[in-house]
């Protein structure tokens, strides 16, 4: 596992971990510590020739969540990929250039691969360079290790364990209760994926030798019905939704998606196809989808541990809630 010690790629190391695997993980150990059972094998992908260390161990599968540096994908191709058997990159699903059209499938048009240095694109990350950078980086481990590779795009990733956030900010709002603001459309879409089922799904892929690119998403539903559900299952008896109007919400200042000063999972009508891609594809597959209750269940109770009340890096405080609210 190249990563291993926070969200996603823990996820995988530890799901790897429950089946009996002997899992190696290479990271710094900065973000957090290997799952239980598994190795960490320190190794700054920054620092020129550190991965090279791990050359010639003969891996039977390699796993690289490698989020945004193309010479890190090049390095670990160039390091392990001749004596590793499967090899899984795992990309997103922001690597499709239109963003707009539901039910995109893994045929879709994509951005174009930004292969520059980083620096040269100003150090910015907007979606469609991070998305440029999946593209040339899914390409760099096609090209090295097209026979055995297996590259996945993930949609919104959710469940225990998740950095950003996003989907948590749900259920740790309507768990403290009262009037919450949603955002008002009630036609937008959403899809996820409880990054549970995708580990599964990802070393499943790894024993049996998958290969391809499988877009890695769930279900559709819209985002009314999720955040009912989740108001149910995770809130308070007082709580009462109180929609407010993109132009509104657009007018306070208040973000789509994720960030401080935003409204997580509310999505621009331009950015629906983002999170309606076809899930048949992947369910075909043997990607199987827990209910949306145990996801919220599990994000509930890790909320209540860190504090329902604890700064968040995705949402509205409640001062610029009660703002809304007036
Ligand atoms: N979240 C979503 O909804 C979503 C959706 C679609 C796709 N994805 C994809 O899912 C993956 C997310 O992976 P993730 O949750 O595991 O998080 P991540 O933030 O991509 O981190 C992955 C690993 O990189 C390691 N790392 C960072 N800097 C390093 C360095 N200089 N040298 C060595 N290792 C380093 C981190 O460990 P240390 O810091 O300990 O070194 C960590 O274990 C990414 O590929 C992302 O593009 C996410």
């Amino acid at each position: 596992m190249l990563g291993g010690t926070v969200f996603v790629s823990h996820a995988i190391a530890a799901e790897a971990v429950r089946r009996g695997h002997e899992v190696s993980c290479a990271a710094r150990g900065t973000s957090g510590a290997a799952p239980p059972g598994a190795t960490l094998l320190p190794v700054d992908r920054d620092a020129p020739g550190e991965i090279e260390r791990l050359a010639g161990r003969g891996f039977d599968a390699v796993i690289d969540v490698a989020t945004h540096d193309l010479g890190w994908v090049r390095d670990a191709l160039r390091a392990l990929a001749e004596t590793a058997g499967h090899w899984t990159f795992v990309s997103t699903i922001n690597v499709y250039a239109d963003t707009a059209t539901q039910y995109q499938t893994t045929e879709g048009a994509l951005l174009e691969p930004v292969t520059e240095p980083r620096r040269s694109t100003g150090g910015q990350l907007t979606p469609e360079i991070y998305g440029g950078i999946k593209v040339a980086s899914e390409n760099a481990v096609r090209e090295a290790v097209g026979d055995r590779a297996l590259v996945v795009r993930p949609g919104l990733i959710t469940g225990p364990g998740d950095n950003m956030d996003r989907f948590g900010y749900w259920p740790a709002r309507f768990a403290r209760g009262g009037r919450v603001v949603v955002p008002d459309v009630p036609e937008q879409p959403i899809q996820h994926l409880d990054v549970r089922d995708l580990a599964e799904w990802v070393v499943n892929a790894g024993e049996r030798g998958i290969t391809g690119t499988h877009d890695a998403v769930g279900p559709i539903r819209t985002l009314d019905s999720v955040l009912g559900e989740i108001a149910e299952l995770a809130g308070t008896a007082d709580v009462e939704q109180v929609p407010v109007t993109p132009g509104k919400l657009l007018e306070a200042g208040i973000a789509h998606w994720e960030g401080p000063r935003s409204l997580p999972l509310w999505a621009p009508s331009s950015h629906y196809g983002v999170v309606t891609h076809d899930p048949a594809p992947a369910a075909a597959d043997g990607l199987v989808t827990r209910p949306l209750a145990d996801t919220v269940r599990a994000a509930l109770a890790e909320e209540r541990a860190r504090g329902l009340h604890r700064p968040r890096k995705s949402g509205l405080t409640p001062a610029v809630e009660a703002e809304l609210l007036c």
